[in-house]
Order: structure tokens, then C-alpha cells, then sequence
């Protein structure tokens, strides 16, 4: 099966459970900050085993499904827990579940992670205006998905000013103070090292993380509108004195979900008011 026959052949095996429902916005969230979507008004899930061929997530911390329902008034489909290249999967793989929210109608993709902080600390909570994707596979290389996109798709603005703007004025208003800057993808699952977060640093970067890079490509290339914010849960190696481990990152992640959420929540809906 070529990478596009698997991704309508898990389509094929969940649109009858859809039911007709649309979503709007596409949610990504990344580790710990799954709680979100116990927050909306739930109408039914999927979980991703029951979903011919979609690979499962094998991380600690996410769940492995679907929520679909909505914020406020927006039709949302809620992506809790995602799949990530470290666990073995291909660069298609991985990005699979992006191209099954846009074959389900969704236009925008909001994504969500927990990261390494350069330029902030943790705690910090960073709007992402650009990336950096160059150290880990492009998820577009092979036979081009032509009813996606183009073969060589424009990446000037990935994420969308608009939106950018929205998520500003929703935080504005909820009084949480958000930083902007640069995301890097590594391909993990190994924490950076101080010469490589110091390479990082000058390259422009200002958060480090081994995801949504690839999801904002074949979302670029899907035509979907993006944004992104970055949950700081630590320092990045060497910035610290102290060794990282994955259950710093999630539990700094668990202390900043319940502001985390607001931001989200205030952040969707101020953007469905623009689109
Ligand atoms: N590096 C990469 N990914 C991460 C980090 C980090 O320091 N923290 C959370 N995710």
C-alpha cells in the first residue's frame, strides 16, 4: 500500500463514524497538556486502535484519540496524544493523522507541545511565528499527494498572521503573558546537547522540541491555515545545571496546563470569530 492508499484507507474505516461532522479546527496536544479536551462539549471519540492502520502513539502521557465536539460554538476535532518519528514510525507515518483532520473537513490547525526553552524559561508559554525544520526529514519527500498540494509548496508564512494576531488578543485579554519566537525539530528521542542547543541559538531558534515542524509542513502543503504555542517545560540542555528527564518536561507540562487551557480555549474561539 503506498503511503496515500493507507491514509484514505483509514479514512475509509472511520467516515462512517464521523456522522457527518465536520470540524473546524484541528487541535494537536502535546505531552501532558491532553486535559484540554476533557474541557469541551464532547460528542463521541475515536480512539486511534480502532482505526485501520493508524499508528499508535507510544509515549507515556498521550492518550491515543480522537475527541470530537466543540468549543464554544466551533466544531473541533482534538487530537489527544500525537504520534511522533522517534518511536520508529516513517516521516509519513507520523504525519498521517494531520492529512485524516484535513480529509475530515477541518481548515486550521492549531498545534500544541511541550518544549525545550532557549530563549525562555519553563512555565513560559510561546507563540510560534516560524520554524526550523532542516534537522529532521521532510514528511513531503516521495511521491507527491497532488490532491493535497503541490509538489514544491511555498513556505513564507507558515504560520498564518491572522490567526497569530487572534491568539495575541486572547491572551491579551485573559492576562497571560505570551512570548513569540522560532520552534526547532530534532527528531529526539535523545535530549539536545549544550552544543547543539548553543548551535541552535544562533540559527535563530528559540524553543526546542521533536514534533510539529513536520505537522505545520503537510499542513502548509494541505492549504490549511496554522498556529502553534509552545508550552516551555524546561530549560534546554546545558542553559541548566540539571540533567533533563521526560517526567521534568511533563510534570512542568501538567503545572501549566490548567493556564494552558484557558489560553487555548480563548485562543479558538477568537479565532473562529476571524474565520
Ligand atoms: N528538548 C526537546 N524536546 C523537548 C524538550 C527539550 O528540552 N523539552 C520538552 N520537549
Amino acid at each position: 500500500m503506498t503511503p496515500e492508499e493507507k491514509l484514505y484507507n483509514c479514512y475509509d474505516s472511520i467516515k462512517g463514524k464521523l456522522n457527518g461532522f465536520t470540524p473546524k479546527i484541528a487541535l494537536i496536544l502535546g505531552s501532558g497538556l491532553g486535559a484540554l479536551a476533557d474541557e469541551i462539549d464532547v460528542k463521541f471519540t475515536i480512539d486511534y486502535s480502532e482505526i485501520d492502520g493508524f499508528p499508535q502513539s507510544t509515549v507515556q502521557g498521550h492518550k491515543g484519540r480522537f475527541v470530537f465536539g466543540y468549543m464554544g460554538d466551533v466544531p473541533v476535532v482534538i487530537m489527544q496524544g500525537r504520534v511522533h518519528y522517534y518511536e520508529g514510525y516513517s516521516m509519513h507515518d507520523t504525519v498521517l493523522p494531520v492529512r485524516l483532520m484535513r480529509l475530515m473537513g477541518a481548515e486550521i490547525l492549531f498545534l500544541t507541545n511541550a518544549a525545550g526553552g532557549i530563549s525562555f524559561g519553563a512555565g513560559e508559554f510561546m507563540l510560534i511565528t516560524d520554524q526550523i525544520s532542516t534537522f529532521s526529514p521532510s514528511p513531503l519527500i516521495g511521491r507527491n499527494f497532488d490532491k493535497f498540494g503541490t509538489r514544491f509548496p511555498d513556505m513564507s508564512e507558515i504560520y498564518n498572521k491572522e490567526l497569530n494576531s487572534a491568539v495575541r488578543n486572547a491572551a491579551r485579554e485573559l492576562g497571560i503573558d505570551l512570548k513569540e519566537g522560532v520552534y526547532v525539530q530534532t527528531t529526539g528521542p535523545n535530549f539536545e546537547s549544550p552544543a547543539e542547543v548553543k548551535m541552535f541559538k544562533i540559527l535563530g531558534a528559540d524553543a526546542v522540541g521533536m514534533s510539529t515542524a513536520c505537522e505545520a509542513i503537510v499542513a502548509n502543503h494541505a492549504g490549511m491555515k496554522i498556529c502553534g504555542i509552545s508550552c516551555i517545560a524546561n530549560l534546554a540542555c546545558g542553559l541548566s545545571d540539571n540533567p533533563l528527564t521526560h517526567a521534568e518536561v511533563m510534570e512542568a507540562a501538567d503545572n501549566s496546563a490548567p493556564v494552558f487551557k484557558k489560553l487555548i480555549k480563548g485562543a479558538v474561539e477568537a479565532i473562529a470569530r476571524i474565520s
